[in-house]
């Protein structure tokens, strides 16, 4: 069993990229699965804080990292950028002992978003924090979900044929390249 852990970056309820990381692990294929996490309960990074002691919601991503053989990061949008909540997770996860679980990882990227671009520029803002962190990026597929609020139901989920396809499609190919 394949075994990647999906990051949501959004903190809303009825986030759409929380919807699309649930549709991703409901469409992978057989033989991969997906963890679903989220970002909720991470504090601002803060190395005073850190040298108190790692925070659990941190330690707890870690974990699944460790325990993962990719990595899958849903992303949303903000002023064509990585929402400041997601990278401020990545970078706990990576401070320290954790910038090791990412070394050699595969990682690939999806995004919703309202607008017809679907997180494109966010996706792109990923690329120089992936080399960083030493990741082995999965580029094959591209995933980006436009007019979002045409295409999940006011609960988040995903109910778009086309785009559940695409989605199924994706996961497909990230989850071969990882066999
Ligand atoms: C946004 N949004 C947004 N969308 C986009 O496609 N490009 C952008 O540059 C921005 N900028 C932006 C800035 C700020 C501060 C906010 C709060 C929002 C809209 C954003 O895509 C929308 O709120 C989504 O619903 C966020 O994703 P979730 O929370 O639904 O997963």
């Amino acid at each position: 069993m394949t075994r990647i852990l999906g990051i949501s970056g959004s903190l809303r309820r009825a986030s759409f990229n929380a919807g699309l990381l649930r549709a991703a692990a409901e469409l992978a294929p057989e033989g991969a699965e997906v963890d679903v996490q989220g970002i909720h309960g991470v504090p601002l990074y803060d190395a005073d804080l850190e040298a108190e002691g790692t925070p659990q919601p941190v330690l707890d991503l870690r974990a699944a990292l460790e325990a993962a053989d990719a990595l899958l990061l849903v992303t949303p949008e903000y002023n064509n950028g990585i929402p400041g909540p997601f990278k401020n997770a990545i970078d706990w996860m990576a401070s320290g002992p954790g910038a090791d679980l990412f070394n050699g990882k595969w990682v690939a990227l999806m995004g919703a978003s309202p607008m017809a671009t679907g997180a494109i520029m966010a996706q792109n803002h990923w690329l120089p924090v992936l080399r960083t962190l030493g990741t082995r990026p999965w580029f094959e597929g591209r995933l980006m979900v436009g007019r979002a609020k045409d295409k999940f139901d006011d609960k988040g989920q995903l109910t778009d044929e086309d785009t559940r396809r695409r989605v199924s499609d994706f996961m497909a190919g990230f989850a071969a390249a990882l066999d």
